[in-house]
């Protein structure tokens, strides 16, 4: 794909994601094969990076006032607006990706009527299974210290809540990385995937990180989607 000529030089978002990609390039995974597939497109200004560097990218993205900047900077992509988690689940598709970013809102998100509908990346990762092929990459953020904003005090509490339905009974404030990568390899595990390698990159210190698994299908007739999940000796370890 063509070379990006708008991203703003000084980045910190940008500068991660080409760490991302040097993992990847070090762990032997040829970027040029891969069909790649954004949920979460915004503007796309750090998802250039990557189109840049694989076969084909589609990019996914709610907020319409996005389309005229994705089509003049993603101009050999497919760009659909939509909400991606209902795509997810009511769809079937045809099309599987062999590498899937998920550059998830930080918090509880939604529409104006129902803003606290979803959660980080843990809606979209149930039906994940849908559009993977037998190997693929699936790169999303995590939070491991959230920063709560005085003024978004419900909004912060349905956070709180979610995580904890999400992760369990642990510290949600403070979660360790080891916990983490262990925790999605397990989860991965339970919706079918075996995990052939997985890997952290910092995005933004004490916060954010990137994390990067590369999974494999167990038995592609399978493959799991679900809802809550029990991981009470990770809990216990944490
Ligand atoms: C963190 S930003 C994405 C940044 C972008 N990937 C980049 O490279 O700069 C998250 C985006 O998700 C979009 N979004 C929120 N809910 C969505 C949904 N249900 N379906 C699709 N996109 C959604 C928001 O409009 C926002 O543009």
């Amino acid at each position: 794909m063509e070379k990006s000529k708008f991203l703003p030089k000084k980045n910190i978002f940008s500068l991660k994601i080409n760490d991302v990609v040097n993992y990847l390039e070090k762990q032997n995974i040829n970027l040029k094969i891969l069909n790649s597939l954004e949920v979460f497109g915004g503007s796309g200004e750090t998802d250039k990076i990557i189109a840049d560097k694989v076969k084909s990218f589609e990019i996914w993205e709610i907020n319409d006032d996005f389309l005229d900047t994705l089509t003049r900077n993603f101009p050999n992509s497919k760009i659909h607006i939509c909400n991606s988690i209902e795509k997810l689940q009511t769809n079937t598709f045809e099309q599987k990706f062999d590498l899937i970013l998920i550059d998830n809102p930080m918090s509880v998100f939604g529409d104006k009527n129902n803003p606290q509908t979803y959660c980080e990346h843990f809606d979209i990762l149930k039906n994940i299974n849908k559009i993977t092929n037998n190997e693929t990459i699936v790169i999303f953020l995590v939070n491991k210290k959230p920063f709560y904003s005085k003024k978004l005090k419900q909004k912060n509490s349905e956070w709180k809540k979610r995580r904890k339905q999400f992760y369990g009974d642990i510290d949600i404030d403070n979660i360790s990385m080891d916990f983490l990568l262990t925790f999605y390899k397990e989860y991965f595990q339970k919706i079918g995937f075996k995990t052939v390698f997985s890997k952290n990159i910092l995005r933004h210190h004490p916060h954010l990180d990137y994390l990067i698994f590369k999974l494999e299908k167990n038995d592609s007739d399978n493959v799991r989607t679900f809802d809550m999940i029990s991981l009470s000796n990770l809990i216990h370890n944490n």
